[in-house]
């Protein structure tokens, strides 16, 4: 895609873990681009993740509060703005809550992506159909299935989801392909893997045993520890959503990976040992705890990546032991983001949840 000055992207979902990140990023990094966040809110979206730069990149920065399932709302926003890009990360996006309560993963992964898919194809047509227009997907390896002891995930791997929330980011994949088929959106998905980094949520593995170390809880190990997660640094994620945007073919998928793969317990324990040197504390490790495993858990997840290097030249730039230590410190850093955001309904679902599962040492 040709580089144009003064490009407009609208970000879904901007005020979650990724799309801070690449909010952030591109305001810092990329003068010509203004932004867009359109966000619901829902208990994983922090408006304050931007309350230290809004005023900053005031021209440059928009937050419209919003529910991709809400087709008037989104209507109304394609018609007050030409968009040059749209970048989708809204979702529902924690596997253990698309166990207990799937719908909502339906109406907004899947309904939500289709109603942005009919705003976006609107606007193209009566745009007159710009080929530089894109519309790019971010999805997760999670559609791929589980990996044996060998073996990666490529673009051509069959899908095979296996939890509610797999299952909705492939449908998603398909209509976001379906309308590159058959209407000619510039379309583009990418698959990555698990994500690490500043402003995640602590649901998910790693904030939340950073957190729980801090705070002397239980660390929940789901099995028996040895499922493989693929480690990607949401900055390296960032950087390759960029590239994507800018270098990647319409119609395409890619693949991004971090090249970091570890057993759940690894990662644990590696934790432990980092925060016991931060708090100049010992024994953290003594607070893991094999619980009840999650049903239908993936074993192993791995990214080819091969494909995003050799066609559009991005590879990870940071290492897995430097940038776990930069999201340790960045957690310790921000006990006030983190009381922010464990709101009421996430201590009651987690509460709920995780009184649920029995200790199985
Ligand atoms: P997140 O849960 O941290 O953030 C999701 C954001 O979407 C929140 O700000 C939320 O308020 C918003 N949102 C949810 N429902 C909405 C709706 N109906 N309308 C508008 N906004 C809504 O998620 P994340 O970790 O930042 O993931 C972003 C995307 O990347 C998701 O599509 C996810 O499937 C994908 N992904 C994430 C990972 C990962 O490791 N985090 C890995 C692979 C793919
Ligand atoms: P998670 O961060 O939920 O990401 P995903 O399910 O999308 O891979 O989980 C990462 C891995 O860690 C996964 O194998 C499940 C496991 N896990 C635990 O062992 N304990 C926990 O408390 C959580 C949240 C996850």
């Amino acid at each position: 895609m040709e580089e144009k000055n003064n490009k407009k992207i609208l970000v879904t979902g901007g005020a979650g873990f990724i799309g801070t990140n690449f909010i952030r990023n591109i305001l810092k990094t990329k003068p010509f681009f203004s932004v867009v966040n359109f966000d619901a809110l829902t208990y994983a979206g922090n408006i304050s993740n931007f309350a230290d730069i809004s005023s900053i990149y005031d021209e440059r920065y928009r937050f419209v509060h919003g529910d991709i399932r809400d087709a008037a709302i989104i209507g109304k926003l394609f018609d007050e703005e030409d968009f040059d890009i749209v970048v989708h990360f809204a979702a529902e996006s924690h596997v253990d809550r698309s166990i207990s309560g799937p719908e909502v993963f339906i109406d907004t992964n899947v309904n939500g992506t289709f109603r942005l898919l009919e705003a976006s194809l609107k606007k193209w047509n009566m745009n007159g159909k710009p080929d530089d227009f894109r519309f790019i997907h971010v999805s997760t390896d999670e559609v791929y299935g589980s990996l044996g002891d060998t073996g990666y995930f490529t673009e051509t791997t069959p899908y095979d989801p296996s939890s509610p929330y797999s299952a909705s980011k492939a449908a998603s994949d398909h209509f976001v392909k379906a309308y590159y088929r058959t209407f000619g959106l510039p379309a583009i998905v990418t698959n990555c893997s698990n994500n690490y980094g500043s402003f995640q949520f602590p649901e998910k593995l790693i904030p939340l045993i950073i957190l729980n170390i801090m705070e002397r809880k239980d660390l929940p190990v789901y099995g028996d520890g040895k499922n493989v997660r693929d480690w990607l640094y949401v900055i390296d994620h960032c950087d390759a959503i960029l590239t994507v945007l800018e270098k990647g073919k319409q119609g395409e998928t890619y693949n991004i990976g971090g090249g970091a793969e570890y057993p759940n317990i690894e990662i644990v324990e590696l934790l432990c040992d980092l925060m016991d040197k931060k708090l100049n504390r010992s024994a953290s490790r003594e607070l893991i705890r094999f619980v009840n495993d999650r049903p239908g858990h993936d074993m192993r997840y791995a990214i080819d990546a091969s494909k995003i290097k050799n066609e559009l030249g991005w590879s990870p730039r940071f290492r897995f032991e430097e940038a776990i230590i930069e999201t340790v410190d960045w957690y310790l850093n921000n006990t006030d983001w983190v009381d922010s955001v464990r709101s009421g309904e996430y201590r009651h679902w987690i509460e709920k949840n995780y009184s649920d599962r029995s200790v199985v040492e």
